[in-house]
């Protein structure tokens, strides 16, 4: 299942996975597709778990490719004096609260026996531990969030479900409409595809212990 399925790396990661002969099924999800499911509308993820859990599919796997970093009214803040209720509340809305309630109700319908995986696609920007040049308050404070809503349910995870594992991802700096403005000159800027195919190969080879860490594109975890 990917969530997100219509942005950038969410739309290589359905073709990725509908070429891989390891699913029966990619089940794509997002605000404009067929099967709708916006984060901020906790009814519509609601409705989507209890679709997929009358289907009784055999989900090995969750994509959460979901995130907001600017749009027409906000731009990432390069100053304190750039604080704002409303881009924070936009923020922590779809880059937390919304995967936090996608793992309330999907982490429930992963099988108990066998592998399978949540994954969240974080940013490396969101590492309290990594920030060294500071600037972008929302996104960073809300990935940051999200990495502690993945480290928590993992805890939980293990209790319920051994074989299961959640991560925060980090796909890199890649050729998105979200990236699109930033993405200067002199970074790693990479294709949508390569991120993609990088991030599975880091799923495959995630194990139940490594549950609830966070990583890079290159299976490097990476500090909080
Ligand atoms: N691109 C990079 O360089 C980069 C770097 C680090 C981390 N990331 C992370 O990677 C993830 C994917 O980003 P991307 O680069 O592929 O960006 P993108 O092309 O802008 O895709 C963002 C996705 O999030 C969805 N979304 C936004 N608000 C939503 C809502 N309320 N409900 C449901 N879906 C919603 C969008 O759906 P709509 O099509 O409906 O708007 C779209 O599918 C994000 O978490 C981002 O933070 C990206």
């Amino acid at each position: 299942m990917v969530v997100g399925a219509s942005g950038g790396i969410g739309r290589a990661f359905s073709a990725a996975l509908e070429a891989s002969p390891a699913f029966d099924q990619v089940i794509a999800l997002s605000r404009s597709g067929e099967a709708k499911l916006d984060l901020t509308d906790p009814a519509s993820i609601e409705r989507a778990a209890a679709g997929l859990a009358e289907s009784g599919a055999d989900i090995r796997l969750v994509i959460d490719a979901t995130g907001f970093l600017h749009d027409e009214a906000f731009a990432p803040e390069k100053s304190w004096s750039e604080i704002d209720l409303a881009h924070m509340e936009k923020a922590f809305g779809i880059n937390a609260f919304g995967p936090a309630l996608l793992i309330r109700h999907m982490l429930p319908l992963l099988p108990k026996e066998g592998k399978s995986v949540f994954a969240s696609l974080s940013a490396k920007v969101g590492s309290i531990g990594d920030n060294g040049i500071g600037g972008w308050y929302s996104y960073r404070a809300s990935k940051a969030a999200l990495n502690q809503f993945v480290k928590t349910a993992s805890v939980e995870l293990k209790r319920r479900n051994k074989a299961a594992v959640i991560a925060a991802l980090h796909p890199g700096t890649v050729d998105t409409k979200l990236s699109q403005p930033f993405a200067k000159s002199g970074l790693n800027v990479r294709e949508p595809e390569t991120a993609a195919a990088d991030l599975l190969m880091v799923i495959d080879a995630l194990r139940p212990e490594q549950s609830g860490g966070f990583f890079d594109y290159r299976g490097e975890e990476l500090p909080w």
